[in-house]
């Protein structure tokens, strides 16, 4: 079976979905030029030139707090929303399948209880409302052959993330202050990247939930990575000390959810594989730093 995946090489996501790829599968990618989902030719021309049976979406406007920034609004659209509606028509005339992935930021203040696929949305920042909009397209444009795969707190060892800002600020000050009123499940996106190839395996459709397993603060990810990073050799600092904050001591431009935690028992029936728990999924992506 043909897949294609689009997203960039500075993606996540992206790159850990090139590296896991299984044998039975055809990866097909757009080599160095990444294909822009905003460009609704350019998406139908690649997709009727590959002629994939899938396609797995690993793009997406992820700058959470610059998309609050008027000016930015329409961009967070244009790839959340828009992107994702091209794709859904090109495979749609393809005959293809399709797999999307959406965030825990769907979601507003929600009670302390796993969040299950089906909970009301309500998200609270512009780019949850605009991943929110481009699910909805895409259940409107493919009501059967699409699955959406909602998760949260994602790192990797390719691009920009939580673990590698931590590891930095550890080694160059004596204190960092992490927040400790939110909650969630850290994600490392090799383990995502192995959920959505079996997604494809199963054909299956509709909306998931998958992350790490197991439920931190910030500030507990963070003193994990403090300990591990020690451990492997990663942090050579003795003064530091991880200090935990109030959310309204670390104002950002985008409110974020203080309950994040997704439930993930309908995704582990469906496709037969358990996530690992995030603190070994963390001590395995910090041996790939050393
Ligand atoms: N990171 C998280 O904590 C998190 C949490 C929940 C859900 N998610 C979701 O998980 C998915 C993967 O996230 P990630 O962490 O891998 O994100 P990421 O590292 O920020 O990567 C996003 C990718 O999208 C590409 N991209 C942006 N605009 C594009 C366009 N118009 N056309 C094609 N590609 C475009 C970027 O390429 P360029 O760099 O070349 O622009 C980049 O490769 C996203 O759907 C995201 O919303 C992420």
């Amino acid at each position: 079976m043909r897949v294609l995946v689009t997203g960039g090489t500075s993606g996540q996501l992206y790159s850990e979905l090139l590296r896991t790829c299984p044998d039975s599968l055809e990866l097909l990618t757009t080599g160095s030029e990444r294909l822009d989902i905003t460009d609704s030719t350019a998406v139908q021309n690649v997709v009727s030139d590959l002629s994939p049976a899938y396609i797995i979406n690993a793009a997406a406007y992820t700058a959470v707090d610059n998309a609050e920034d008027e000016s930015n609004i329409d961009a967070a659209y244009a790839v959340n929303e828009h992107g994702v509606a091209n794709l859904a028509t090109a495979a749609s005339a393809a005959g293809a399948g399709l797999i999307h992935v959406s965030t825990d930021f769907v979601f507003g203040d929600m009670p302390a209880t796993p969040i299950r696929p089906d909970a009301p949305t309500d998200p609270v920042s512009v780019y949850g409302k605009s991943k929110l909009a481009g699910e909805q397209r895409l259940s409107t444009l493919m009501p059967n052959d699409a699955l959406i795969v909602r998760t949260a707190w994602v790192y990797s060892s390719f691009g920009n993330n939580f673990v590698k800002t931590m590891l930095r600020l550890m080694n160059e000050r004596d204190e960092v202050g992490v927040i400790a009123d939110q909650v969630g499940s850290p994600t490392w996106a090799h383990g995502l990247a192995a959920a959505l190839w079996r997604g494809v395996e199963t054909k299956s459709t509709g909306i998931m939930h998958w992350t790490g397993a197991g439920v931190a603060s910030w500030y507990d990810f963070a003193q994990a990575i403090l300990e591990e990073g020690r451990h492997c050799g990663l942090i050579d600092n003795d003064r530091i000390f991880v200090n935990p904050l109030r959310t309204d001591q670390y104002p950002t431009p985008a409110a974020r959810p203080s309950y994040s935690v997704l439930e993930t028992s309908v995704t582990r029936a469906e496709l037969g594989i358990k996530p690992v728990h995030w603190r070994e999924e963390l001590r395995e992506m910090l041996r790939e730093l050393t």
